[in-house]
């Protein structure tokens, strides 16, 4: 990992004369013309505790700015990073085993991307750097979650319990600070967090080697090979230097911190742990034989056997798995019969999605992300497992829903067609709490769509499930009516087990049911296209004793 002092002596190094990110080293080209598939996928290494107190494991996270490699052909670039590494390092944990982590701002006092100081969490006299981890997905304490309005500036730390109750699933650790998310994770704050239990390891699942995370971003970079945010309006224009807009579309895909990365693998079966992690795009993921993204595609299935937040109660063979911002997939590929092939991960999800009726310029899709590569011998056969579903799994039934609430989806527009901003019940973030639920009790949410964006919905303390989809008659609802369009239609099979964040499309109402378990207090729930939640799709919620 480079530090801080390398980053200094290779800032000197550069040709003498130039400012130090606008200097071209030598061995760089254009981030647009780098060679695909010519370095191996990273794997994050696992974060190891500092010590053990009162029976629990102790960690302790920095937030530090360095240097990183994307590419081998691009100059270094700087990152805020967790512990020194994008993405941060993996935690790995038991179910039962609680833990404590000792988060430290280690930043510098300048931003490295240009703040919005007209959205709200971000006005003056809030200061330019300010982070809060959360724990995307866990189950913990209000004082821990990591609430917006919780950061802390450079110099500053926090002491958060990660009680580790719920079942085994992949979450992930991320900046939340109001009015910056989206700035704080583009410049590399997140990790993933790897919950275990006897459940799981009975299932003999591939592991080890043969477990692969896969954090998947789209980012952008400027000549010089440094990350560059540059946000569009739905009309691909982009506001001037560090104004807020709507949407973020990287032209690069990044997958564990690296451009077009491969992967070598033996003919065996891997268990793949992937998270989509972009601000604001969405992946419809597929495994491709064919060479080239114009090719008819020759797909490898996939079988899905958990979700957000735990195993599916019936695993689902897929041939695509779509994924909006932070949800997650955990999925099992079958490379033994493809010795000597080459597999690239592709994508063909619009962006924005679901895309627009009427044409305009596109921003740049991503067809291919990563290869595989059936090159390695069998090691060892590999050991037979056999998992149909989880026997564990509980379906909430609408019977046991005590009060169904309506969330109102809406986008501003201004004269020019370009986004103000985009609410819940045309409600910010400071409005007083308006959703009390009691704690145990389960509840229905109706998230009612009247946007032209899908919205991928996240709550934070619980995980949910999804009732149903239903279409609506948008030009009703205006007048005051909400009408009801065709019949509502069941989660997708790989939908049905428990989710932390589901997609509504346009013209759509997303119905779910929830049980507030756990904690009572202060929550929050909101979109998870970063620039949403930014500005000002996220509202408090309490959980009532
Ligand atoms: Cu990924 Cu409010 O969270
Ligand atoms: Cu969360
Ligand atoms: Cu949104």
């Amino acid at each position: 990992m480079t530090s801080r002092r390398e980053f200094l002596k290779w800032c000197a190094a550069a040709i003498p004369g130039a400012a130090c990110f606008g200097t071209q080293a030598a061995e760089q080209i254009a981030p647009a013309r780098i060679d695909r598939y010519i370095d191996p996928l990273p794997i994050p290494r696992k974060h190891k505790p500092v010590e053990r107190h009162n029976n629990q494991d102790v960690y302790r996270v920095g937030m530090i700015e360095t240097l990183h490699r994307f590419h081998s052909q691009l100059a270094p670039a700087r990152v805020w990073t967790y512990e020194g590494q994008y993405p941060g390092p993996t935690f790995e944990v038991l179910r039962g085993s609680p833990i404590v982590v000792h988060w430290e701002n280690r930043l510098p006092e300048r931003h490295l991307f240009g703040i919005d100081t007209t959205i709200h969490g971000a006005m003056p006299p809030a200061p330019e750097v300010r982070t809060v981890p959360h724990l995307h997905g866990a189950q913990t304490r209000s004082e821990s979650d990591g609430l917006p309005e919780k950061w802390f500036t450079p110099g500053g730390t926090a002491e958060y319990h990660y009680p580790n109750q719920q079942q085994a699933a992949m979450l992930w650790y991320h900046d939340h600070a109001l009015g910056i998310t989206r700035l704080n994770v583009y410049a590399g704050l997140s990790g993933l967090y790897l919950l275990r239990d006897e459940t799981e390891r009975n299932l003999q699942l591939p592991a080890g080697d043969y477990e692969i995370p896969l954090l998947i971003q789209d980012r952008s970079f400027d000549a010089h090979g440094q990350l560059a945010y540059v946000p569009t309006f739905d009309d691909r224009s982009s506001p001037p230097p560090g104004h807020w807009a709507p949407e973020f579309f990287g032209d690069q895909p990044v997958v564990n911190g690296a451009l077009y990365p491969y992967l070598e693998v033996e003919p065996r079966p891997y268990r793949l742990r992937i998270l989509n992690h972009a601000n604001s795009r969405f992946f419809n993921l597929y495994l491709n034989l064919s060479p080239r993204p114009t090719d008819i595609p020759q797909l490898v299935p996939l079988e899905q056997i958990g979700t957000d937040g735990g195993f599916l109660p019936k695993t689902s063979a897929l041939n695509k798995l779509l994924l909006g911002p932070a949800e997650r997939a955990d999925v099992l590929v079958d490379f033994s019969n493809l010795i000597g092939k080459t597999i690239t991960l592709s994508n063909d999800a619009p962006a924005p999605y679901p895309g627009w009726e009427f044409a305009v310029a596109e921003p740049p899709r991503l067809y291919e992300l990563m290869q595989f590569r059936v090159t390695r011998p069998l090691t060892a056969p590999a050991p037979v497992f056999s998992f149909s579903g989880s026997s564990e799994f509980r379906k909430l039934t609408p019977d046991s829903s005590t009060i169904t609430r309506d969330f109102v989806l809406t986008e501003r527009m201004d004269a020019k067609g370009h986004s103000l901003g985009v609410r819940i019940n045309s409600k910010g973030y400071d409005d007083p709490v308006t959703e009390k639920v009691k704690l145990g009790s389960v509840e229905c949410w109706r998230f009612i769509n009247m946007t032209m964006d899908a919205h991928p919905m996240h709550l934070h303390l619980v995980q949910f499930q999804i009732l149903h989809r239903q279409g609506f008659d948008t030009g009703a609802f205006t007048l005051g009516r909400l009408q009801l369009a065709g019949n509502p239609r069941p989660p997708a099979p790989n939908e049905t087990g428990w989710k932390d964040t589901a997609v509504v499309k346009p013209g759509e109402i997303l119905s779910i049911l929830v049980r507030f378990d756990g904690f009572a207090g202060r929550y929050v729930y909101h979109c998870h296209m970063l620039e949403h939640e930014d500005n000002d799709m996220m509202r408090p919620y309490e959980v009532i004793a």
